[in-house]
């Protein structure tokens, strides 16, 4: 009897120690979603480690090695402030939530409506873990979440969403386990890099002391096949009311950091206790320009793209696009540009023509190198092709008319339908590619293609400037949806397969016709539209023909990574003598100082007939 009466008093403890003095580690749990979201919890006893403006994080005084439940958690509640100091031990009650902004986000697990803060003790000592020493744990370098099917632009998107499946956290594989895994710790990242510029909020993303993949020499890190780099952070608003700074650049060096891990906006970030300090930046400045020196020769044709991000005549950085076609591209003898935008840019007024848009771009150029472009382009129908309302952007072709010229010269209007005829040649030249095929271009820029020659009347050879549908829509790469939501990609498939088939029909008329397709095709190499534009086209990616390593591929930043969405490809009989150079005149500026969001590229061909 008396030991049966001695187990149920053990028991009672066990069960109120249970219930009612949960570790931190407890609440957290090792998923996603905490096993006691929305239940009070009482008595939890931890270190105060930092305050923000509403409320502030606790970390456990009992440590818990599970490396996949962190330690520390968030206490929501401004009033609850005043109560508390940093280094303070407290015990407190409160109710356990699951908190998101928005259905595309991860929920933060936090302490809601904190009551009877109970202070143990004073002044202790605080000491933040840094990032990649705490149990031998690091980020995660390529894998974002179990969910992704080892890609995360994998298809179909949004097959599963965390929130939903709550897997368990496998900080060792998963770079948004590890950071889950870390919510609400003080932490440290030692050599913190920016690997980003800051975004409107002034949140830049870095990589600190710990390993990484996918580093560039620029020392941003680049997006490329199943590794989309997990291993950055985004730095978030100081705790302590300061401003990060807005001109930080890629590959800057900045002072060490020391913040706390959430998660908000869709993105796991670290809000430091004050401001960033950028103490360096990678030299040179600005980039090399390219060593391509246009000669008029068939041999040696150099030809550019440039997505110059919604052009107006009007716009204050024309003479700088400008500027970057004649001293950094040196005057490519063809140019592919896009988002050209008609006259009067984005007024919704009906006006569809580009022509004093391109005309006062070459009246530029001219006035910095004397060279004199021609220029051709096919109006849109009135705001049928997406962008800014009223913009009607295009893709463009300036060609230097004293090399080159449109063979047989057959503008095609907006809605006429391009065709391979035999020869090959071309039925409208220029025209647009399928215009009128909704299922394709629902709200996006249709292709335009165009037969050249030089002034002899030899060396024919195709282009195809592309403008594909834009990434809108996308859900965050550290959001709920798993794998995330690649937006407009349905629409890209589409694109890439009838641009291509096009293509694919000139190389049946001639297996060595000499092609080049270029342009922003808002996609990446390794992602289905583009792996279908290939396979369709037979042509080349130039960035795989020129051996450009493939952390050097990148023409834009988004997120934490250097990205590929602009391309050049080529047919075979281009491919031999090819050369080609990214020039990173924007990726490489700070914020105020890009002129377009995405960077030109140059190529070098040799166009002679044998
Ligand atoms: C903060 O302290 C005040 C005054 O001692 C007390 O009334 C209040 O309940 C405390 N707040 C919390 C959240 O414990
Ligand atoms: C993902 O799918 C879920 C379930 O159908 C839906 O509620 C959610 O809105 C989708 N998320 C996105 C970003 O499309
Ligand atoms: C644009 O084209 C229209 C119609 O052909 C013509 O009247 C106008 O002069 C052109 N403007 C420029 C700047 O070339
Ligand atoms: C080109 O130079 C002329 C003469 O200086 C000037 O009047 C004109 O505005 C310039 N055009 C552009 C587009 O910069
Ligand atoms: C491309 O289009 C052709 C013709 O419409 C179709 O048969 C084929 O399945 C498509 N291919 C892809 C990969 O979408």
């Amino acid at each position: 009897m008396r030991t049966s009466n001695v187990f149920s008093a053990l028991y009672a403890t066990l069960r109120f120690s249970l219930t009612s003095a949960l570790t931190i580690s407890q609440i957290n749990g090792h998923k996603y979603l905490s096993p006691y979201n929305g239940q009070d919890v009482t008595a939890v006893k931890g270190l105060v480690t930092a305050k923000g403006p509403s409320g502030f994080w606790i970390r456990s005084t009992t440590l818990d090695l599970d490396y996949r439940s962190s330690n520390s958690i968030y206490v929501f509640g401004s009033g609850a402030l005043k109560n508390v100091t940093v280094g303070d031990i407290i015990t407190l009650d409160g109710t356990v939530s699951e908190y998101r902004s928005s259905a595309a986000y991860v929920y933060l697990t936090e302490i809601i409506s904190p009551k009877n803060i109970a202070l143990v003790s004073s002044g202790n000592k605080i000491t933040p873990i840094v990032i990649g020493e705490w149990l031998l744990k690091w980020p995660p370098t390529e894998q974002f979440s179990s969910l992704d099917n080892w890609d995360v632009f994998s298809l179909p998107n949004n097959r599963s969403q965390l929130s939903v499946a709550n897997p368990s956290l496998q900080p060792l594989i998963y770079g948004m386990d590890f950071w889950e895994s870390m919510s609400g710790e003080l932490v440290t990242v030692k050599k913190p890099k920016a690997v980003a510029k800051p975004n409107s909020f002034r949140d830049t993303w870095v990589t600190g002391s710990w390993r990484v993949s996918g580093r560039n020499k620029r020392g941003g890190l680049t997006s490329t096949n199943r590794d989309s780099n997990p291993e950055a952070i985004l730095i978030g608003d100081p705790l302590d009311g300061t401003d990060n700074p807005k001109d930080t650049k890629l590959g800057d060096v900045l002072e060490q950091v020391t913040g706390v891990v959430t998660q908000a906006f869709g993105y796991y970030r670290i809000l430091p206790t004050t401001a960033l300090k950028v103490t360096g930046s990678a030299s040179p400045e600005t980039p090399p320009v390219t060593s391509f020196v246009p000669s008029g020769d068939c041999s040696k044709l150099t030809v550019g793209s440039y997505n110059v991000e919604n052009l107006t005549p009007k716009s204050t950085y024309l003479p700088s696009i400008a500027k970057h076609i004649v001293e950094y591209l040196k005057s490519p003898n063809l140019m592919f540009l896009q988002e050209i935008q008609d006259n009067n840019g984005a007024t919704n007024n009906g006006v569809v023509d580009s022509n004093l848009t391109l005309s006062t771009l070459v009246e530029s150029i001219r006035n910095q190198s004397g060279v004199s472009y021609a220029f051709t382009s096919i109006n849109p129908v009135n705001n049928q092709d997406g962008g800014q309302p009223g913009g009607n952007i295009r893709v463009a072709y300036l060609y230097n008319p004293s090399v080159l010229r449109l063979r047989k010269l057959n503008p095609g209007s907006s809605t006429d339908a391009n065709e391979v005829l035999p020869g090959p040649e071309l039925k409208f030249n220029p025209g647009r590619i399928d215009p009128l095929n909704t299922a394709a271009w629902t709200a996006s820029r249709k292709p335009l293609a165009a037969a050249w020659e030089t002034l002899d009347g030899k060396n024919k050879f195709f282009t195809v400037n592309v403008h594909f549908g834009s990434k809108g829509g996308s859900s965050s790469i550290e959001g709920d949806a798993r794998p995330p939501v690649n937006g407009g990609i349905e629409d890209r498939m589409v694109q890439a397969n009838v641009t291509a088939s096009f293509i694919s029909q000139i190389l049946a008329q001639d297996r060595n016709a000499r092609i080049i397709s270029s342009g922003d095709f808002n996609e990446f190499a390794f992602v289905s539209p583009m792996e279908t534009f290939k396979k369709v086209s037979k042509l080349q990616d130039l960035d795989e023909v020129t051996g450009i390593l493939p952390v050097e591929r990148y023409s834009y930043l988004f997120d934490m990574n250097c990205q590929e969405l602009d391309h050049m490809f080529v047919s075979r009989a281009l491919a031999k003598s090819a050369e080609f150079e990214h020039v990173h005149v924007n990726t490489w500026a700070t914020s105020a100082g890009q002129i377009s969001d995405h960077d030109p590229s140059v190529a070098r061909f040799n166009v002679c007939e044998k």
